[in-house]
């Protein structure tokens, strides 16, 4: 075990019928708000009027910037700066997905600085202050709830880049599971894949081997989420299932999970990352193409770990520790086609020719992240995996 510093500062309101508390978490960090929401959805499902009737029951005005499209673009980002800049807005309150708090971590940032928000996405300037954050979250997958990150697209430069700072985790963040009973079966299957992800990077990726006890925090949650993802598929509004997965995929990537494991990487994301940058595919279907690809390619080199996850995760117990290995990959895999995501680049239509491009792309995040084995031939190996 490594030495580590855990500090969470999100409070968390979890539970049926607390998408009501949102005007007076609100009213606690000012009075003029800027609501962030996405497409379509949340007028659509009647969560738009809960929330609008508890700020207003809660005196707090508000200005909108709707519109975050799933895989959030910079240029939206920028237009929501400057509205929050031009009403002086006190506060941000995000009613979505991931894609919807992201672009609200974004905004919270830029409206506090003179600079463009991109540099600190670039790291060309730090966040030194940000608006405070609140968010409704409407699905359950990315973690962004409980965590100090966030994604955006340059769509010029075909970045996808993270911004990230302690001023970003949200104040308060509701968890109204039944806000998520409306999810559809392909974003339900994604958000699976992405929690999933979220636990295997620094589960495979750690150098620590004495980590038994984030090993079987892994695993428990693992195999939490694939039980309760088979619930929901049968039964949309499973109550339960519904409310485990969205307490199971916040705790996926709010920093407990991983502290103490020591230095690890997000290779996985890396990668994918450059397919929804360049294919604008959802995040949790790239995952679910790139990982069993990315877990093969490693599972030659570092068997033992990717054993013991076939073991425990999955009951293999038969063959060599090789076999076990390769099994991990391969079964994580079935699952993904047995619950509807995508796990080839075929099968979500992007050309096997275009992998040298898409290596490319990804060596940026690498050289961001100090990826610094993940050059564009080893990226383009573990994309040949994924066809
Ligand atoms: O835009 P609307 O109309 O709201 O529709 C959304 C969107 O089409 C819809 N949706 C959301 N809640 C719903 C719903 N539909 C019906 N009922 C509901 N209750 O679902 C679609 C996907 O939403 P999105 O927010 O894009 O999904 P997700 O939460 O998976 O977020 C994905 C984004 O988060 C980033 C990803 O890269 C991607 O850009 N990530 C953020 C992370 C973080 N901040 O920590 C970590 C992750 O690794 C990830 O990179
Ligand atoms: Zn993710």
């Amino acid at each position: 075990m490594q030495p580590f510093v855990f500090h969470n500062p999100t409070k968390i309101v979890f539970g049926p019928q607390m998408v009501k508390k949102v005007g007076k978490s609100t009213a606690g960090y000012g009075s003029k708000a800027l609501l962030v929401y996405g497409q379509s959805s949340i007028k659509r499902t009647g969560v738009y009027d809960q929330v609008t009737a508890s700020l207003q029951q809660a005196g707090v005005s508000w200005v909108e910037h709707g519109g975050v499209k799933s895989n959030p673009v910079l240029g939206h980002v920028r237009t929501g700066v400057a509205l929050a800049k031009a009403e002086q807005v006190d506060v941000i309150v995000a009613v979505g997905g991931g894609s919807v708090l992201d672009a609200s971590k974004s905004i919270a940032a830029g409206a506090k600085t003179d600079g463009d928000v991109w540099d600190f996405f670039i790291d060309q300037a730090q966040v030194r202050e940000a608006l405070p954050l609140i968010t409704v979250l409407t699905l359950a997958a990315t973690g962004s709830e409980m965590n100090s990150g966030g994604v955006v697209t340059n769509e010029q430069t075909k970045q996808k880049f993270n911004i990230g700072s302690p001023l970003l985790f949200p104040k308060v963040s509701i968890l109204d599971p039944c806000l998520t009973y409306s999810v559809p079966a392909d974003y339900t299957a994604y958000s699976a894949v992405d929690a999933i992800s979220h636990l295997i990077e620094g589960y495979f990726t750690s150098a620590d081997s004495a980590t038994p006890l984030q090993d079987r925090f892994v695993e428990g949650l693992i195999k939490t989420i694939i039980e309760c993802t088979e619930q929901i598929l049968d039964q949309p509004d499973h109550a339960d299932a519904r409310a485990t997965m969205m307490w199971a995929a916040t705790w996926a990537l709010n920093g407990l999970s991983t502290a103490g494991i020591g230095v690890y990487g997000f290779p996985n994301h890396m990668i994918e990352h450059s397919l929804s940058a360049l294919y604008d595919v959802a995040h949790g279907a790239g995952l679910s193409i790139v990982m069993p690809g990315w877990m093969t390619y490693k599972a030659q080199q570092h068997p033992a770990k990717f054993a013991q996850f076939a073991n425990r995760v999955f009951g293999c117990s038969g063959g060599s520790e090789q076999e076990r290995a390769l099994y991990a990959a391969e079964a994580l895999k079935q699952w993904f086609r047995k619950i509807g995501s995508p796990v080839t680049l075929a099968e979500a239509k992007i050309p096997e020719q275009d992998i040298p491009a898409i290596a490319d792309n990804a060596t940026m995040l690498a050289q961001k992240w100090g990826l610094n084995e993940y050059n564009a031939e080893v990226i383009a190996a573990i994309l040949k995996h994924c066809c």
